[in-house]
């Protein structure tokens, strides 16, 4: 595996290609999570983009993650959704996993929703559950920002006391009451992995104040930050996390939960959209 560059340089030769193939200018960005990739079917008119046809840009190796870009339409907001994602565990540094978030800042995008599958560590959390982040625990044991800042692209030291925007996460609550359905909220834990956790893992992470366990989003929420993107997370609670329940985890019990719920992802991102 190459690693990619992720200078300023190539950001703006990955936005370049980007612009080249659509006239739209996308406000809102969205990162779909495993199993989630039912959502690009909300999308009108999209022009659909390769990963491995944008210049510097990775392309994911895991089941269940595609590799595209679309540019389109949700509710007749103009958007640029990642669908597939970049993952450490696949063996790229954290500002590989956030390149596309620069680049969609660079096509003008304001607002970011990433979407993840999740471990339930809340043991009130049931799978099938949508929470709300409000808030993340940044357990990788690094960051996207780490090495010289760059100026035109944020300050070196971003604040991150309200990584959740808290207006996005009121408008997704209204949008959810609209639907009938009530949304939990609660810390998402972001570590490494590819291992899931062992269950004195769980318990550690539930001592720390999380409520659910992910391998992805936390730095891609960092450097969306840096960026002076707002940001709405939500994670599908796939499984109960490791040594709640008496039964193994596997990514076939993920993907399965995942697409159980997409009628009411599907739904709920339709009316979010449009309040973000
Ligand atoms: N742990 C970590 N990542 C996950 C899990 C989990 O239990 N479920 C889905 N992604």
């Amino acid at each position: 595996m190459t690693t990619p560059n992720t200078s300023a340089g190539s950001i703006r030769e990955a936005a370049d290609y980007i612009r080249s193939q659509t006239r739209l200018k996308p406000e809102i960005g969205l990162i779909l999570g495993s199993g989630l990739g039912i959502l690009a079917d909300l999308i009108q008119d999209a022009v659909s983009i390769p990963y491995e046809d944008i210049p510097h840009f990775p392309v994911s190796t895991v089941e269940g993650h595609e590799g595209e870009l679309l540019i389109g339409t949700i509710e007749g907001r103009p958007v640029v959704m990642m669908k597939g994602r970049f993952h450490m565990y696949e063996g790229y540094g954290p500002e590989v996993t956030a390149f596309p978030v620069r680049v969609m800042k660079n096509l003008g995008v304001s607002g970011l929703l990433v979407t993840n599958a999740a471990g339930g560590v809340n043991t009130s959390f049931k799978p099938g559950d949508l929470m709300l982040l409000s808030d993340h625990l940044n357990l990788t044991g690094t960051s996207p920002l780490i090495g010289p800042n760059d100026a035109d692209l944020g300050v070196r030291f971003p604040d991150m006391s309200e990584a959740y925007s808290r207006r996005l996460r009121a408008a997704a609550k209204e949008a959810a009451e609209g639907q009938g359905f009530t949304f939990r909220e609660g810390v998402y834990a972001g570590l490494l992995g590819p291992s899931y956790e062992t269950p004195a893992e769980i318990r550690m992470l539930r001592t720390l104040g999380a409520d659910a366990v992910g391998m992805s989003t936390v730095s891609e929420t960092i450097v969306a930050r840096h960026a002076g993107l707002e940001v709405l997370g939500i994670s599908c609670i796939t499984n109960m996390a490791a040594g709640i329940l008496d039964q193994p985890l596997s990514h076939a019990e993920v993907m399965e939960t995942a697409d159980l719920v997409k009628e009411k992802f599907l739904g709920l991102v339709l009316s979010i959209i449009p309040k973000m």
